[in-house]
């Protein structure tokens, strides 16, 4: 997707055998800034404080951090230490546990002294299938716009998203995004309502700022608005993206998913899931077993914004010692969800689970 008309892509290599170069997500809408991750630590750093977030792209930032981490020490406790660093820093989203596991199950079958190299064409590849991933879910996603935009007369399809499933949390395009970005581009017209998604605003900071940059008309919500919305009649769809899905279909995503979907099952509005297959954890079958990470306190206390001046600035917005709860994800049943955007297609989910 493009910033100010260029194409880019959320993580790339410099070169190859070079950093690992990745848009700090934390300046965004504010200031584009590119970070250069040259060891293992930086990679850590950048998952924890959300330089870098969404499933897949934690997933392949990861990836490379394995590729750091065997430039540095390609021993195998020493990529095994690097495994388990990686796997501890954010708990919900697969990708992450996936992506490691699979490159160090890998590079043990190899000489310690290809690993690097070898890891680092592994994590490439990776990259590479996510974009490819993503266009595909874009493909069946798309067909449900063009459906909905002929029983609409041509009126642009309105469509809720919650949080940040956009190219910025993938490789490229985003989960529930490609559909968008498509649709845009072959002509299909469609509004994007974006919630806010407190509290650390991905929609208002990153998904307005990526559907601005590619031109897609979009309106940012209030979080509390989107129910609203839904009983007015003004959404005719609903796309998220998913952190993790179990067998029986049911998604943890961003906190605040699950009461999106709640209000479109009353409003009788579909609520689509996009996600790669690779969101699917087979291992787990109900959604309450899905480990949901709990972040700082601080997040709730404090935003961060924009000065009239220009300087990025955070300020807090309760008294200093208010107690508050952070859980950064919730898991929407599958009954609340019509589909499963999948690259491989679209899977009705089952209502009564
Ligand atoms: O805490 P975040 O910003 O990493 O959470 C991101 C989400 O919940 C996304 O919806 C999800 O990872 C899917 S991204 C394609």
């Amino acid at each position: 997707v493009r910033i100010r008309g260029i194409p880019h892509r959320s993580v790339w290599l410099e070169h190859p055998g070079g950093p690992v170069c990745v848009i700090d997500q934390t300046l965004l809408p504010h200031r584009v800034e590119v970070r250069r991750l040259r060891q293992l630590d930086d990679v850590l750093r950048a998952i924890l404080e959300m330089q870098v977030r969404g499933a897949p792209l934690i997933g392949v930032v990861a990836a490379f951090g394995m590729v750091l981490a065997a430039r540095e020490d390609p021993s195998t406790p020493g990529l095994e230490t690097a495994a388990q660093q990686l796997r501890s820093t954010r708990p919900t989203a697969v990708n992450l546990e996936w992506a490691v596991s699979g490159l160090l199950h890998s590079a043990l079958d190899w000489a310690p002294d290809e690993r690097a190299f070898r890891l680092e064409t592994e994590a490439q590849r990776m990259a590479d299938a996510d974009v490819e991933s993503n266009r595909a879910i874009g493909r069946h996603g798309l067909e449900l716009l063009r459906t909905l935009s002929l029983q609409r007369g041509g009126a642009p399809v309105r469509v809720l998203t919650h949080c940040n499933a956009g190219w910025l949390a993938t490789v490229d395009w985003g989960t529930a995004t490609a559909p968008l970005y498509l649709a845009h581009q072959e002509g299909v017209p469609v509004h994007v309502w974006v919630s806010e998604t407190r509290p650390r605003n991905q929609g208002a900071a990153l998904t307005t700022w990526e559907l601005g940059e590619e031109g897609i008309s979009h309106t940012l919500l209030a979080d509390n608005a989107a129910g609203y919305l839904l009983q007015q009649g003004w959404v005719d769809l609903c796309f998220v993206g998913a952190d993790r899905i179990t067998r029986q279909g049911d998604v943890a995503n961003k906190i605040g998913t699950y009461l999106k979907a709640l209000a479109a099952a009353d409003a009788g509005v579909p609520f689509y899931v996009a996600a790669p297959t690779s969101t699917l954890d087979r291992r787990l079958s109900a959604g309450a077993e899905v480990p949901i990470e709990r972040r700082s306190p601080d997040e709730v206390r404090w935003v961060s914004g924009v000065t009239r001046e220009g300087h990025v600035e955070s300020i807090r917005i309760s008294p200093p010692s208010t107690p508050a709860l952070n859980p950064a994800f919730d898991v929407t049943p599958a009954r609340l969800i019509t589909g499963l955007i999948t690259e491989e297609g679209i899977v009705p989910v089952a209502q009564d689970s």
